[in-house]
């Protein structure tokens, strides 16, 4: 199986399985001196980690991160920075029922049709647990762009039909972790709540639009061609399990307005190159324009249901009714938020080492 490594300078290359022994990163193309510490990385595993409110699979795990190699005295040495997660509570028994079953909406059927063999138990390589590998290595690409004080913001803005109302960037930023959901609007919040337990209590589960803002981009990021800072923003976020559709500004609401609508009239703002308003979601040609980059992810309700569906069994060759048992999110969105902020960070941390070989002055 090629094509587990994302990024060109700073690179990532994520292993493990759900129910394997762990997962893990090796991030390669880290600078020197970066000072890191297995708390900096423990912090944003934290809030990707199951089980911590009922919104959420019960399966219960620490997700505490080792790291072991390419940090020395408590800075990063340029060698490849090795991370470990080790899997504790697993619980593959109701796997072993269903492991010739393709479960819809699952990778089972595809997975086994390409390779003949997979790791069945909780989804293997497919598993949401492969994300946490990937959030390990975001919390280093955060930490270098916070250095140049580039901030990423995600949220939820839409689950289930029900939608957040517009707050301001203080306010998300005080909101967004004070709640299950991680939705900045709190009254919109406390809904999407009571409807994740209703469609969980009856078997079900939802979906929903979570919004990723990064503040503060220097003008500049992103290839003009083929690797358009959208284009890779948008691989990086399809690359997460359940995303179904990402947009960057207004995205497909450009396809309804007008040009005088959609285009970003440029001003002088504090003596700066500004725009009037951000339709283009911080990106024009490809390149960064110094505002806020906004991209949205549709993700799909999960795929994992309790509720009898209809599938085949690929081995005997035929139709079974499946129930899925097991430990399931019966909302992925707010555990994406931090996923999708750590493929953002590491596709402007890739872009930045970019840009930095392209001109002199
Ligand atoms: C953080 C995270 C947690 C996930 N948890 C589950 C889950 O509990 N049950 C499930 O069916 N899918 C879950 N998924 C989604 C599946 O991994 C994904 O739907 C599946 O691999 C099929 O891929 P696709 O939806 O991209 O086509 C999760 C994804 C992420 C990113």
């Amino acid at each position: 199986m090629s094509d587990n490594t994302f990024g060109n300078i700073f690179r990532v290359t994520t292993w493990g399985e759900s129910h394997g022994e762990a997962i893990g990163v090796v991030v390669d193309g880290c600078p020197t001196e970066l000072e890191l510490s297995e708390a900096d990385v423990q912090h944003e595993l934290d809030r990707r980690k199951p089980g911590v409110s009922e919104l959420t699979t019960e399966r219960k795990e620490e997700d505490e991160v080792k790291i072991l190699s390419g940090v020395f005295d408590g800075k990063t040495l340029g060698t490849p920075i090795s991370m470990l997660v080790w899997n504790k509570d697993v619980d593959s028994s109701p796997y072993e029922r269903i492991k010739n079953v393709a479960r819809p909406g699952q990778a089972d059927f595809t997975y086994q049709m390409k390779y003949g063999i997979r790791d069945y138990r909780g989804g293997g390589r497919a598993s949401g647990r492969e994300t946490a590998a990937r959030v390990a290595a975001g919390a280093i690409a955060k930490k270098i762009l916070a250095m140049h004080d580039i901030q990423i913001l995600g949220h939820v803005v839409e689950i289930g039909g029900i939608i957040a109302k517009e707050v301001g960037i203080e306010e998300l930023k005080t909101n967004v972790d004070k709640n299950a959901v991680r939705c900045a609007d709190l009254e919109a919040a406390g809904k999407m709540e009571a409807l994740i337990k209703q469609v969980k209590a009856a078997g079900d589960s939802v979906g929903g639009i979570v919004e990723v803002i990064a503040l503060d981009v220097p003008t500049g990021l992103g290839e003009p061609v083929f690797d358009k800072l959208d284009a890779e923003l948008a691989n990086a976020l399809m690359s997460i399990g359940a995303v179904k559709g990402v947009e960057i500004g207004a995205g497909f609401a450009a396809a309804r307005m007008k040009g005088s609508e959609m285009n970003d009239e440029f001003i002088i703002k504090e003596g700066r190159i500004s725009t009037r308003t951000n339709n283009a979601g911080g990106i024009l040609g490809g390149i960064s324009t110094g505002a806020p980059v906004v991209c949205r992810i549709a993700v799909k309700p999960t795929a994992s249901i309790s509720k009898p569906q209809r599938s085949v069994d690929m081995a005997k060759m035929e139709e079974v009714e499946l129930e899925i048992e097991g430990r399931h999110d019966p909302c992925i969105c707010p555990r994406i938020v931090p996923v999708a902020e750590a493929m953002v960070a590491l596709v402007l941390v890739d872009c930045w080492m970019r840009l930095i070989t392209t001109r002199l002055h």
